[in-house]
């Protein structure tokens, strides 16, 4: 945590924000909805929903216009850049806002292919999206070469030494991702971004999972990219991605004549997604009163923000404990990932599970005519799912917290799982 870290003074006050997600309300077979599906996208608060409407009702135009709606969506569009410019802790001008983090990930994979030269070699890991795979392998097309490093598979993390022997003298990208949404590893970025520098390479780091789970600080990071998606941290379906100014300047994207040459400008083709950007400074907003409320002195948004995932991460950190304890207790459960308290701060609430006698689907559907929301699958950690052996049946059952769920809701997942487990 920064210096400029105010403490966090209260217990974390689950009920108010509960209280700001309206599709936490719903019911499903006269049972109370539980979302435990955060790793795929989070509900949004009411402030998000309303931010989109208002824009869509008062502001809806093209930028750059002489009259007063345009005008309104330009003083959106900085605004989504400075929020987004506090939640990375860089400049506004390097925030790129696109589709999502796939399609940026893509235009930057193709901006960086027309510099590289036959013999270069990108690295990518087992424990990654696909969305962090696949735009690096289809350089291979430009006479690259791609590496794969492997995970530990008792524990699904990142095999450091395998990754270490493989930044190479001619690495010139690594691309790795902060936190794994199959599994919840939280690798340590800040060292693979310490061993692609010392080859000369870039660093390129997916924050999709970590977002809604701990802090970004781009600058202390020192990477050189990184891409979320703010429909994993409560905001709508959009991708921003950080880039560093020197390569944003440098790197040659596809754009169109009329695009300037302007940062972010030159990266951002199209017309943006105004609304959204109105829903994700929204976001953000609510990020940062839930931190003012745990240190109501937080000089700065920045500073709020910080206090927000100091609160929300020891809460979370809670709920995971509970939940990993009583996963492990049911018979007939195979858990992925790792289940050593001491280890927690190395993972988000994130887990997956199989149980015999059922297929993940199985086990969804269970769940969900039970109003318990889970995912089964790869969730498009492909190469995971096929290092683990589970790709031919049907992947994993995935349970991804976040900090609008309870103790109340992990223990009657519990309770459900036990029941399937000894029929
Ligand atoms: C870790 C991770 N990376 C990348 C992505 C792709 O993000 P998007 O849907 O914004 O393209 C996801 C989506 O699930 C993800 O979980």
């Amino acid at each position: 945590m920064s210096s400029s870290t105010p403490a966090v003074v209260s217990k974390f006050d689950v009920q108010w924000s509960r209280e700001q997600f309206p599709a936490l309300r719903q019911t499903v077979n006269g049972q109370p909805a539980i979302f435990f599906d955060a790793p795929g996208g989070t509900q949004v608060p009411q402030r998000v929903i309303d931010a989109i409407s208002n824009y869509l009702a008062t502001s809806n135009a093209n930028t750059h216009g002489a009259f007063l709606t345009s005008e309104r969506t330009d003083q959106i569009y900085s605004a989504a850049h400075a929020a987004m410019a506090d939640f990375f802790n860089c400049d506004p001008d390097e925030v790129v806002f696109g589709a999502n983090m796939t399609t940026l990930t893509f235009a930057l994979s193709r901006a960086i292919g027309r510099e590289l030269k036959s013999g270069d070699e990108l690295l990518v890991t087992v424990l990654d999206h696909d969305a962090n795979v696949s735009p690096w392998v289809c350089l291979e097309q430009s006479g690259a070469k791609v590496r794969t490093a492997d995970i530990r598979p008792a524990d699904c993390t990142l095999d450091m030494f395998d990754l270490q022997a493989k930044v190479r003298r001619n690495t010139r990208l690594v691309a790795v991702g902060y936190a794994a949404n199959a599994v919840g590893t939280i690798n340590d970025v800040g060292e693979v971004v310490r061993l692609a520098h010392g080859v000369g390479a870039m660093a390129f780091i997916d924050a999709v999972h970590y977002a809604p789970h701990g802090l970004i600080d781009v600058r202390s990071l020192d990477c050189d990219f990184l891409a979320c998606s703010s429909y994993k941290f409560f905001g709508p379906h959009l991708g921003i991605m950080y880039g560093k100014r020197e390569h944003l300047e440098r790197l040659r994207p596809y754009k169109l004549r009329a695009c300037t040459e302007q940062l972010p400008d030159r990266w951002e083709s199209g017309t943006q997604n105004h609304e959204g950007m109105a829903g994700v400074i929204a976001a953000i907003d609510y990020l940062a009163d839930l931190g003012r409320r745990h240190a109501p002195e937080a000089p700065s948004r920045r500073a709020a923000l910080a206090a927000a995932y100091a609160a929300m991460v020891h809460y979370e950190r809670e709920l995971a404990e509970k939940l990993i304890a009583g996963l492990l207790e049911i018979p007939g459960l195979k858990f992925y990932g790792i289940t050593d308290p001491a280890k927690f701060d190395q993972r988000t609430p994130t887990v997956a599970i199989r149980m015999e006698g059922y297929t993940p689907r199985e086990l969804a559907t269970r769940l969900g005519e039970r109003g318990i929301f889970t995912w089964d699958g790869n969730y498009y950690a492909i190469d995971l799912a096929e290092r683990l052996g589970v790709q031919q049946s049907g992947g994993m059952l995935r349970i991804g917290l976040a900090h609008y769920n309870t103790a109340a809701e992990v223990e009657r997942l519990l309770e459900e799982l036990k029941a399937l487990a000894n029929r």
